[in-house]
């Protein structure tokens, strides 16, 4: 969602704000904006609606001087985007600016009482009213403003991270964190604040994450100081956080998901790099997770896994991964239903969340409710450090790095990796897979990584197959057993970056409906790798095409019967049945990145997405 980065130091603040925002820019991205104190004490405040870029224009004829700002990046919630509604906000005094990241629930009493009390508005957002608030109570209550803010989140509703400066006191920073995410870093003399700590990684490894309901005070020339609301003062632990600045930058990609699309046979070794081992001879699986809390995980009665999007897609496959080889019912839910769904849930279940970003407000929300009912809670992110890993029981990080493309791509098949270490793991400390299957599926997947570079070799032929369907209007993607998830996630990533209109099904749902969407300008995607399903499959392609359809099938290498009849064919190497995901996933990522890079679509900050979905 939206981006916060702040500076406090020696040094001068705009171009560490500047960089920090672009950093930041996947999270949001329909204005931006930067306030200043200089050293007159004056608090410049510039907006632009738009990109980073068009607040650099903005920008470049102002005074840009200050060594302490705080900045943002916005993807509206309340109010329009419009340079009105890009933050910072002042107040109305203009002695403070704030920028907010967050739904302040209750800002429409606050600002009717605030209005009543003659008090006035520019923008339309609930930031607005919680700055025009810290300073009703600064100045009618006469208090500092450490104590205004402490008052003022009393009376506020919501979830919010923010950061305050006020131009009477240019050496202090005030940032509070309530269910959005808010890391500081810690340099030599010097405070760097962000969303996430790619903002300063180039500055400090040295973190505090703060937690639920901190108020840190950065001042110049002192330790950091954090406080909870009760002005209860308390020890912050500082961190070394691991990112390397490679990392998140594009290396020679054309578009960041292209290199994540890229990444994934090495992210893959990350993920089972430690968990994938060899023992005494034979390939096994460790997860220090499931050795920690055998008890609540090999008794669960039935476990639940929460999530949405893309994770979504990964917890359909850790489902039949699950009740596969470990016997336990499993339940998918989408995690913005699930907290609102009186769900039947308690002591014996275990729910496993699954986040990449570790910070979508429905999923830890939906973390939270179950957490409450007594369930045992499992995770499984990316973000090292964020707020779902942080609210669970135990869990695994999938350890792919970070990934900045707004659409997912090898968080999924990192997700995929850890859910089958999972059902392996769980699986053989219950008895219910055979010895011999747990070993070739756990050495088979070590060798996927090795089996994803020969499908990226494919990336060519993808591409000149996405120009013929570069203007189609709507695409089936199908696929049955382990690869329906995976026609869910391609017809996903088509809609998220191109404005395709596509829809995954189970291939033998066709006759129950979409069947009748079938002619000659419908492409349909089939998933026909050789398994159990394929003669299935192969009669509801010879459906499609006695409908005139255009197949593009996924199959496996050397095949000659789906090849004949299919108007396109992609080759994947041969693999384990449950393992297929990982690799047919691959091309399905390729087509949505060229048919959307064909019609010149922004493919790494497609429109009306947000990498992170911090708000309901
Ligand atoms: C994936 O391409 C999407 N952008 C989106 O569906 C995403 O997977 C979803 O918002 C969940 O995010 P999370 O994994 O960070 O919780």
């Amino acid at each position: 969602m939206c981006g916060i980065v702040g500076y406090l130091g020696k040094k001068e603040a705009y171009p560490i704000l500047i960089k920090g925002l672009k950093r930041l820019e996947y999270r949001g991205y329909d204005s931006a904006g930067v306030a200043l104190i200089n050293d007159d004490k004056a608090l410049n405040v510039y907006k632009a609606k738009g990109k980073v870029a068009d607040l650099e224009h903005v920008c470049a004829d102002k005074n840009l001087t200050g060594t302490i700002g705080i900045a943002h990046t916005r993807w509206a919630t309340h109010g329009e985007p419009s340079t009105k509604n890009a933050h910072p906000h002042y107040s109305e005094s203009k002695n403070l600016a704030i920028v907010h990241n967050g739904i302040i629930e209750n800002y429409a009493d606050i600002k009717k009482n605030l209005s009543a009390k003659g008090v006035h508005f520019v923008s339309d957002t609930d930031t607005e009213v919680l700055v025009q608030l810290i300073e009703y109570i600064q100045v009618n209550k006469n208090l500092d403003l450490l104590t205004s803010v402490e008052v003022a989140l009393h009376q506020v509703i919501g979830a919010y991270a923010i950061a305050l400066v006020d131009k009477r006191n240019p050496d202090q920073l005030i940032a509070v964190r309530k269910q959005s995410p808010l890391v500081i870093g810690i340099g030599e003399d010097e405070f760097f604040l962000g969303s996430d700590a790619s903002t300063f990684i180039d500055h400090t490894d040295q973190v505090v994450y703060l937690e639920d309901g901190n108020i840190a005070v950065m001042t110049r020339g002192e330790e950091l100081k954090v406080f909870d609301i009760e002005n209860e003062k308390l020890n912050p632990e500082v961190k070394t956080v691991d990112i390397n600045l490679g990392q998140i930058e594009k290396g020679g990609y054309p578009h960041f998901m292209l290199k994540e699309i890229f990444e994934q046979p090495e992210c893959l070794r990350n993920s089972m790099r430690g968990r994938v081992v060899n023992i005494e001879g034979e390939t096994g699986v460790v997860l220090n997770a499931i050795e920690a809390h055998k008890e609540e995980i090999l008794n669960a009665r039935r476990m639940i896994i929460v999530a949405c999007g893309t994770s979504w897609h990964a917890a359909l496959i850790g489902k039949q991964m699950i009740e596969t080889y470990c016997r336990i019912p499993v339940v998918v839910e989408y995690a913005s239903e699930f907290r609102y769904g009186n769900p039947v849930v308690g002591k014996g279940d275990v729910v496993i969340a699954i986040s990449q970003s570790g910070e979508t407000a429905d999923t830890l929300a939906a973390v939270q409710l179950a957490k409450q009912k007594g369930a045992f809670i499992y995770g499984i992110c990316n973000a090292v450090g964020s707020s779902i890993p942080r609210a669970t029981d135990t869990g695994t990080y999938i350890h792919v790095g970070p990934e900045i493309g707004v659409a997912s791509t090898k968080a999924f098949t990192g997700q995929v990796t850890v859910l089958t270490l999972m059902g392996l793991a769980i699986g053989k400390a219950k008895g219910t897979i055979k010895e011999a299957e747990y070993e070739a599926i756990a050495k088979e997947l070590w060798n996927i990584p090795e089996k994803m570079k020969e499908v990226l070799k494919l990336n060519d032929k993808i591409e000149d197959l996405s120009r013929i369907f570069t203007y189609a209007r709507n695409f089936l993607y199908l696929g049955r057993g382990f690869s329906y998830p995976v026609a869910l996630e391609g017809a996903l990533k088509l809609k998220e970056i191109s404005y395709i209109h596509a829809e995954g099904y189970p291939a033998a749902e066709m006759k129950h409906g979409p069947i009748a969407l079938i002619d000659s300008d419908m492409p349909c995607v089939v998933i026909a790798t050789h398994n159990d399903m394929y003669e299935k499959i192969l009669s509801n392609i010879q459906e499609i095409k006695a409908r005139q359809g255009k197949v593009i099938a996924l199959v496996s290498k050397g095949d000659e019967t789906i090849s004949k009849i299919a108007d396109e064919v992609i080759e994947l190497p041969e693999t384990l049945e449950c393992l297929e995901p990982l690799l047919a996933t691959i091309p399905l990522q390729l087509l949505a990145y060229h048919v959307a890079v064909c019609k010149g679509k922004n493919v790494d900050q497609p429109r009306n997405l947000a990498k992170s979905v911090t708000v309901e």
